[in-house]
Formats: structure tokens, sequence, C-alpha cells
């Protein structure tokens, strides 16, 4: 299959598309989805298809405005209205119960769906000329870094698609928070640019699904078990309170094979290893718009092993976000020093 480049001003052609079934990566403000019709079982299917996606992984589905969560959901608590007036469009993920419309294979199965409302202009376009909601998971291949640009979602997805519609890079750079409205209170199922501290602001408590936070429980976004974001190299994440130990430790590694991701300003602490910093520590959101990035760009074949330098969890923000993606591309792997 030839896949299409569109741009700007070819949202219409990409709603064509997606009302005849087809699959177009669009950009939103958190990662490039790999989008299709949430009413179409076919389209729907082949998402899973192409991306080589488990079965049991469900889909979240776009919309324009919090106006359609009528026609989608059902039961609808106010503090979907109140989130969704608060961070709407933006990058958080409502989970609500699901109207019987839309197909099991979207939800895989389950009684709750997935509705977030993308901040960027011709994702919101595209939805409104398609007259569906938007089903769209990440467009990467499973298991791979999400694409934070056109050119990622041609990397892995190209031939295999109908169209990628670039709208340049992500302004997020990691996918939306998710939260579950289903049960009391509230709680965050995925952390991303919606922090805690943001939600709580407004919700009053919410809490964190212990699967995140290392208890050993089963998270409950199916998506959240599998290893994920990651290059073909092993990462290392190597944590401690005193940077220079961090690096006497990263640079008496063997440096074949090996790279190194580190803070913005670090760079000159590493002793010949290939080196990328990938943001400021200090402004967790810069780590947050490169971290997929970047592990793309190590993810090269002579490559083995990446160090990675982590933010700190306990200080929360989207930090806590980073981190969480940076664990799930190490596999669990982090030295503490
Ligand atoms: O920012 C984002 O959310 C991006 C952009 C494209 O909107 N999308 C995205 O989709 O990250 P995906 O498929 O890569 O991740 C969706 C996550 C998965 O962890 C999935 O298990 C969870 O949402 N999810 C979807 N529906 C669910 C449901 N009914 N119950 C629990 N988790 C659900
Ligand atoms: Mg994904």
């Amino acid at each position: 299959m030839n896949t299409l480049l569109l741009g700007e001003k070819d949202a219409a052609l990409a709603a064509e598309i997606i009302k005849r079934g087809g699959l177009v990566a669009m950009p939103t403000e958190t990662v490039y989805g790999l989008g299709a019709s949430a009413l179409n079982e076919r389209a729907a299917a082949r998402i899973f298809e192409v991306k080589g996606r488990p079965a049991d992984n469900p889909l979240i589905i776009h919309v324009a405005s919090a106006g359609e969560l009528e026609k989608w959901c059902v039961n609808i608590p106010p503090s979907a209205y109140l989130l969704a007036g608060a961070f709407w469009p933006g990058p958080l993920t409502l989970l609500l119960e699901r109207n019987a419309i839309i197909p099991d294979i979207v939800t895989a199965g389950l009684k709750t769906v997935a509705v977030r409302c993308p901040d960027h202009r011709l994702a919101l376009e595209l939805i409104r000329l398609a007259g569906v909601p938007v089903a769209a998971p990440s467009a990467n291949t499973s298991g791979k870094p999400s694409p934070t640009a056109a050119r990622h979602v041609l990397q892995d997805l190209c031939g295999k698609i109908e169209a990628v519609l670039d709208g340049g890079g992500c302004r997020v750079g990691l996918e939306s928070t998710i939260i579950d409205l289903t049960c009391s209170p509230p709680r965050i199922l995925r952390p991303g640019g919606v922090t805690r501290e943001q939600l709580a602001a407004v919700l009053g408590e919410v809490e964190v699904d212990a699967g995140l936070l290392g208890s050993g429980e089963k998270p409950r976004a199916p998506g959240m078990k599998y290893r994920h974001y990651a290059p073909q190299a092993d990462v290392i994440i190597v944590r401690g309170d005193d940077a220079a130990r961090i690096f006497d430790y990263i640079n008496s590694r063997p440096d074949e094979g090996a790279a190194v991701l580190c803070f913005d300003g670090e760079e000159r602490y590493v002793k010949s290893k290939i080196c990328l910093a990938y943001g400021s520590e200090r402004e967790p959101s810069t780590l947050a718009e490169r971290l997929f990035a970047c592990l793309r760009e190590l993810d090269r074949e002579d490559i083995k092993t990446i160090y990675a330098r982590c933010p700190s969890e306990d200080e929360g923000g989207v930090g806590f976000a980073v981190a969480n993606r940076l664990k799930k591309a190490a596999g669990g792997r982090v030295i503490c020093l």
C-alpha cells in the first residue's frame, strides 16, 4: 500500500479516508495517533493488525467536544464535565461507562470506554469532518516508543496505512493522562501531561493506580502492563543523589555499544560514549517533549545498552509521567547508587 503524506490543508481528504474505513495517522498534542472510525469494526480491527497490538488492549476514542460524551457513554458523572471543562481539549483521557454502540473490539470487550478530546487544530478538524469518534492508539508498532513526529510514524507504518497527516512535532510528547471516573475516588491509570496535582485541584481526592507505584499489582489499564516505549537496546536507569557518582559509574562501564541519555548540561561528564541530552531536570515538561524522539534516535543496530538519567517521581508533576515511561522502556532495570 502507498502511504500518502498529507499536510495542513488536507484534513478533508483525511476525513474521507476515515469515513471509507481507512487508517490515517493524525497529529495530537501528546503523540501521533493511528486513527480509524470507532464505529467501524473492520477498520478498528486493522488498527490492531498493523500495530501488532494485543487484542486485550482497548483503544481511546477521540471526540471534538465534551458535548459528544452522551453519544458514546452512559451514566456520566458530573466529574466528567468538570474535568472536560478544565482540561479539554487537552492531554486527559476520561474512562467512562460505554454506550453499547461502541463496538466490542474498540473496548476489548470492557464495559468502559476511554474518551479524549485532543488539543490540536488538525486533529479536531479531522474528527469534525469525519463525523465519527476516531479510535486512535499511538501510531507506533506495538512496544516501540510512541511517535512525536510524522517521520516516526513513517518509520513504523509506511506502506501499512492509507495516510499520515503531518501536523508538526507534538508539544507534550507523552501520551495523555488516563483517569477512571467509574470508581470513587477517581483513579489515575496512566500518568501524563495533566498532573495528579492539577486533577486534585478540580476533583479533591484522586488516587493513583497501585499498579503504577511498583506495588507488584497488575495495572488496570491493560496497555500499562506491557514492556513498552523500548528501543532494541537494553535501557538501564541509573539513579542516585550524587550526579558525580552516577557519571563515575556510567564512565566505568564498557564504551562499546553503549549510549547515555542524560539531562541538559551533563554531556560534559560523559566520556567516550554516544550521548544525548533530552531536556532540563528542572523542567520535566522538556524531558517529556523529547524522551520518545531521543529513544528512537538511540534505536540503532550498534547501540546495545542505554544508560538513562530519570527524573524523581517524588516531586510529582510531569516528572512522574516521564519516570513512568522510562521505567517501562527499561523493563524495570534500575541501578540505585
Ligand atoms: O495521548 C494519548 O492518549 C494517545 C493519543 C493518540 O491520543 N493515545 C494513546 O493510545 O496513548 P494508546 O492506545 O497507545 O494507549 C491507550 C491506553 C492503553 O494503556 C489502554 O490499555 C488504555 O489506554 N485503555 C483504553 N481503553 C481502556 C479501558 N476501557 N479501560 C482501561 N484502560 C483503557
Ligand atoms: Mg501506545
